[in-house]
């Protein structure tokens, strides 16, 4: 028995799942890493944004990952090509309400929640390749029918491929903080997005953040705050006792190692102004 690694797509697809074993592709130039998988920068230079939320990561794939992507995405994958508008019934199969989580990372809490909530459709949104094999896996192993994996930026689904009034939720959960000053600029929350995402929420939609990291949390406080479609659902205002309902993700478990303290935010969509 030879002791190198097969890692065609074909044999990776057809291994079994070894856990915590990563996988190095050797592929030819221009060879997808995932033929039948997630795209590589899916919405390609035409959308791309200068500022991005998030960085471009080197990634290790597990042969669990790489089955999974392989196997699950054609049915369950998503990529963000900023080419169409999709319509969340067709995606899911039924018309339940749907919350798009953005940076869903491994994906554990992610699985939880659909997992407690049969009834809501989550369309989980991130860039990183090993995650969206992880939730793909999780999905897979749980019977999950209500999760949807969105490959690229969330910024482009919203706008490009979203309709308005398409999404009774939102969940951004411990987003990169970028705590340099110089990369503040970086910060998913802010003003612009949350406009763009209120087109995108009916009214009543709550929009649910969490974070370990305390001056982005008062900076989510003070745009929220400001934003005239959205109110606080905290009656004295500022920030929400943490809801059961949120799992521990894996961020937050880092983040309270360290010793940081997690606010949640919970704002609400308010109605439509009358023209
Ligand atoms: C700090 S991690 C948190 C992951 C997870 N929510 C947790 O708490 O463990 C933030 C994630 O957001 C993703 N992300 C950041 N900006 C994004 C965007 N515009 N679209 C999609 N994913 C994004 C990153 O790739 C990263 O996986």
């Amino acid at each position: 028995m030879s002791d190198s690694l097969n890692t065609t797509p074909e044999a990776l697809a057809s291994a079994p799942h070894v856990p915590g074993v990563s996988v190095r592709h050797t592929r030819a130039k221009g060879e997808p890493r995932f033929p039948d998988g997630p795209k590589a920068d899916p919405a390609g230079s035409h959308f791309e944004r200068r500022i991005r939320s998030f960085q471009p990561r080197r990634s290790r794939v597990t042969a669990g990952q790489a089955d999974a992507l392989q196997r699950l995405w054609p049915q369950w994958g998503l990529d963000i090509d900023g080419q169409r508008v999709i319509d969340p019934a067709e995606l899911f199969g039924n018309a339940n309400p749907v919350v798009l989580e953005i940076g869903f990372g491994m994906g554990e809490a992610t699985a939880r929640m659909a997992a407690a909530d049969p009834d809501t459709n989550i369309l989980a949104v991130d860039v990183h390749t090993p995650g969206q094999g992880n939730l793909l896996n999780l999905a897979d192993r749980d019977g999950l029918t209500n999760v949807r994996v969105g490959n690229g930026d969330a910024i482009i689904l919203l706008r490009e491929m979203l309709r308005p009034d398409a999404l009774d939720g939102l969940r951004v959960y411990f987003p990169d903080p970028w705590p340099k000053k110089r990369h503040h600029k970086r910060r998913l929350i802010q003003p612009e997005f949350l406009t763009l995402a209120a087109t995108r929420l009916r009214p009543g939609a709550i929009v649910h953040c969490a974070t370990d990291w305390e001056p982005y949390a008062e900076q989510m406080l003070e745009v929220l705050d400001a934003h005239p479609d959205f109110e606080n659902t905290q009656a004295g205002g500022g920030f929400a006792p943490r809801p059961q309902f949120r799992p521990l993700t894996r961020f937050e478990g880092q983040g309270l190692d360290k010793g940081h303290l997690v606010n949640d935010l919970l704002f609400r969509r308010v109605p439509h102004q009358s023209r």
